[in-house]
């Protein structure tokens, strides 16, 4: 069994199928890119995976276990929104995160300290050490979102969960928030799903791009049926289908 493994995943919102059919498998370590439609179920897809939402049918496996609707420091997640706390300062950010990923949900005293020492040193490390005691709206749409992901990480997570983290972004402050993601994880060994809407990033940033989409569509009621997963690129072999592939190596076999 793989790190992730989603099984023939269901779910719909008042009776509307949203996801159907979906089941994939990514290895501990992967990049798995999403993309598709506004609409499709991008966002919903990435809350089953935090376990925020059960699906109505299907399972998703992580490490072997089937999640069962308990928040677990397993996962991190980023907003498609800026989720920060804009009445809590940059360091207090990062302290609140890593106190809501806990059981008690608060920090006291010595623990209190301790954390907030962590949070200065994480702070450093994402280059935001010189703005830890300033509120979030102090700082440019690119720190903010780098402090989003550091809130996304101070649980430590196995997984992190993006959600159009760069969408707001201009080019450059994007191309210095992709090498930053790529570091995170050649350090952490994190195990990435981030939806996007621009494919060269999905491209460059993912092992893999998969699609969502519909593959039944009813002209007269488009509302009838679910998206599925309906490509799977391997994005470190210049985005040639697996499909493609094989039939290719067929191919090759035949001639
Ligand atoms: N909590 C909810 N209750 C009812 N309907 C919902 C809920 N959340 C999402 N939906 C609906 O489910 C569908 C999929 O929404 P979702 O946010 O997952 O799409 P998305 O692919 O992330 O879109 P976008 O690219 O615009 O972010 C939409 O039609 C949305 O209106
Ligand atoms: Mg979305």
């Amino acid at each position: 069994m793989s790190f992730v493994e989603v099984e023939n995943l269901f779910h719909a919102y008042g009776g509307r199928p949203i996801l159907e059919r979906v089941s994939l498998s990514a290895e501990e370590g992967e990049f798995v890119s999403i993309v598709g439609a506004s609409g499709c179920g991008k966002s919903t897809f990435l809350r089953l995976l935090l376990d925020q939402e059960r699906p109505e049918r299907g399972e998703i496996y992580v490490d072997g276990d089937p999640l069962q609707g308990e928040p677990s420091r397993s996962r991190g997640i980023v907003f498609q929104r800026y989720s920060v706390f804009p009445h809590l300062t940059v360091r207090d950010n990062i302290v609140a995160a890593e106190a809501l990923s806990r059981p008690l949900g608060r920090l006291f005293g010595n623990i209190r300290r301790a954390a907030r020492a962590r949070a200065d040193a994480t702070l450093e490390r994402i280059g935001l050490g010189h703005v830890a005691g300033q509120y979030p709206s102090a700082l440019s749409g690119g720190m903010q979102q780098r402090l989003a992901i550091a809130q996304a990480l101070a649980g430590k997570p196995r997984i992190l969960l993006l959600d159009e983290p760069f969408g707001a972004l201009d080019p450059g402050t994007r191309e210095q928030m992709h090498a930053f993601l790529q570091e995170l994880r050649a350090e952490t060994g994190m195990t990435v799903f981030m939806v996007t809407h621009d494919l060269p990033e999905a491209f460059k940033l993912g092992d893999r791009v998969i699609v969502f989409d519909k593959v039944r569509w009813d002209p007269h009621d488009p509302a009838a049926y679910g998206a599925t997963i309906t490509y799977d690129f391997d994005a470190r072999n210049g985005g040639i289908p697996y499909q493609l592939q094989k039939d290719e190596i067929h191919g090759l076999a035949e001639s």
